[in-house]
């Protein structure tokens, strides 16, 4: 494996409406980061994810971007930002941005152009088609809930694609004038001085250019959902990245890393191997076990099993091919330690094992901001808490399934994406020391205990073990095994634990936790030794006793 300077770095996820308010709009932002750059130092991590702070009417929540090159004004300006970067390299601290390229704003002024002007160039920047047989050109469900097409104001049979909302066209990947533009805002930012862009729903750019649409899904709305079709294509969409990387990120020595749901096994090469498309992409197998089902209520809550099943199975997959990069959650998931652990660990104890979990596997792993203090899903009452246009469009959804609204209630509290929206928790205060008024979403109800204030000064807070975590990883003495080492499952003796080794030359690593009720005894080999662990456990005469909501971390060499 050729050595990249991103080897063995650890990121952490800035989501910025929520990270902290500065000038008291309650909204997060850029001098917010620019306050709490100390922090995030303190917390051990290399190189910061900030979600999109480009122009934005924030009909996704900035996802939907109106204009590349310029911040919007609600984050602050290019010159907060210039500021922020400059303080964050004197930290040695790297930032990557958000890179929302399969789709830009309806407001963004390419699109205006293309309604505008049917004889525009910006007019092939999209896709425009007629209906067929007075029907929309296919019957593919968007990301959000409807078609896929919505029309034209002023046109009879005309329509625009757009695989997320409507305020969200897709961008025509197949237009070389629209790529080459792409492709210059890229290197702007790149030669800016950042280190490289974590890139947005990548695998959406290709299309079938006939829009033959699919057999409907289990929807009682005839449609088949979108992801479907990019699965379908995924295998078709090498040469886009190829050449994004070649004219971009490679010429910059800068770290790409992929939202890229649906890769072939067989493709995995090309997208993370020495030569691949993206220095990285996520690990998404937890939600990809999900992924055939178009609606949340249909989803089956998943447990440490699958958790332990579906990311082992990734890891040895990605082994002697390249980096996946693990997570437990980001900005579209609810919290890991309150998806995946039994109710018993939703609490620090699972928090820091799960964490273990995550900073330790093979690859390079990401921390979502208030992971590191074990934040789990905040409490909604009521469907006018939520935000997000996904919940909005799931609630529908719900009821029109037949689902009472307590019961639609309840399965947005398991699977939104807004609980990883609420504020950041830095204080016990009203508003949480994220701002000084009422924030653009509610506060968690376990502030006093899940704030930064409070675990700051406790020794055996969450927090103070990520940074033991994020310290135990760049630890010369273990740096070279925890990146390179090899992953290999250890035998498991439950469906709540999660045991694994990282394995170089005579080294290794070895990671025991256990979710279940009762304790365990592993036998180990004999020179182990304790690096780190949590809860109670011991370690004598090759026998390491785990208790129930506990984590150790043994290191020998063989
Ligand atoms: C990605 C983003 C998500 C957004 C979508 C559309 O999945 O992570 O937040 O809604 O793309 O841009
Ligand atoms: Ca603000």
């Amino acid at each position: 494996m050729q050595k990249k300077w991103w080897h063995g770095k650890v990121f952490y996820q800035i989501y910025p409406k929520s990270f902290k308010d500065s000038n008291g709009d309650g909204i997060g932002d850029i001098r917010g980061i620019i306050e709490k750059l100390d922090y995030i130092k303190a917390l051990g991590v290399d190189l910061i994810w900030i979600s999109p702070i480009y122009v934005s009417p924030f009909v996704d929540q900035g996802y939907d971007i109106a204009d590349y090159q310029n911040i919007d004004p609600i984050f602050g300006s290019m010159q907060d930002f210039d500021e922020l970067l400059e303080k964050a390299k004197a930290l040695n601290l790297g930032i990557i941005m958000d890179l929302v390229i399969n789709h830009c704003s309806s407001e963004h002024k390419w699109f205006k152009k293309a309604l505008a002007d049917p004889k525009s160039p910006e007019r092939n920047y999209f896709y425009f088609r007629k209906g067929k047989e007075g029907h929309e050109p296919d019957n593919l469900r968007s990301y959000f809930g409807g078609s896929v097409w919505e029309k034209v104001r002023g046109e009879d049979d005309l329509y625009y694609l757009h695989y997320f909302a409507k305020e969200q066209p897709d961008l025509n990947w197949y237009n070389e004038d629209l790529r080459h533009k792409l492709f210059e805002m890229i290197n702007w930012w790149l030669d800016k001085g950042i280190a490289g862009f974590r890139v947005d729903a990548i695998m959406n750019i290709v299309k079938d250019l006939n829009f033959p649409g699919l057999p409907k899904d289990s929807g009682s709305d005839g449609r088949c959902a979108v992801n479907q079709m990019t699965a379908r294509l995924a295998s078709k969409v090498g040469p886009f990245l190829q050449e994004m990387n070649e004219k971009t990120f490679k010429k910059h020595d800068a770290f790409s890393i992929g939202e890229a749901f649906s890769v072939n096994p067989q493709d995995l090469e090309k997208f993370i191997g020495d030569e691949g498309f993206f220095s990285s992409i996520f690990d998404f197998s937890t939600r990809e076990l999900n992924e055939s089902f178009p609606f949340c209520y249909q989803y089956r809550p998943i447990s440490v099993k699958d958790f332990r099943e579906s990311s082992f199975k990734a890891q040895l997959r990605a082994n002697d091919i390249g980096f996946l990069a693990p997570i437990i959650e980001n900005h579209d998931e609810p919290r890991g330690v309150s998806y995946f652990l039994p109710a018993m660990w939703q609490n620090s104890q699972g928090a820091k094992a799960l964490g273990t979990v995550n900073l330790l596997l093979r690859g390079i792993p990401f921390i979502y901001q208030g992971q590191e203090l074990g934040m789990t899903n905040t409490q909604f009452n009521s469907i006018y808490e939520f935000e997000d246009l996904n919940a909005q469009d799931q609630y529908k959804a719900c009821l029109k399934q037949g689902l009472t609204p307590t019961q639609a209630l309840a399965i947005l509290n398991r699977e939104s994406r807004d609980h990883a929206r609420t504020p950041m928790l830095w204080d016990e205060s009203t508003f949480a020391g994220f701002s000084n008024t009422t924030p653009w979403l509610k506060v968690h109800q376990d502030k006093e205990i899940l704030c930064v204030k409070a675990q700051e000064s406790d020794p055996h807070s969450t927090l103070n073990y990520y940074r033991k975590l994020t310290a135990l990883k760049h630890d010369p003495a273990y740096q070279e095994l925890l990146t390179y080492g090899l992953f290999k499952p250890l035998e498991n003796p439950s469906d709540f634990t999660i045991c694994f080794e990282r394995v170089l030359d005579n080294k290794k690593i070895q990671v025991f936790t256990n979710f279940d009720t009762h304790s365990f005894e592993f036998t180990v080999n004999n020179k182990a030794q304790v690096l780190l662990s949590s809860g109670k456990g011991c370690l004598a005469e090759g026998k390491l006793k785990l208790n129930e909501g506990s984590v150790a971390v043994l290191y020998f060499e063989d």
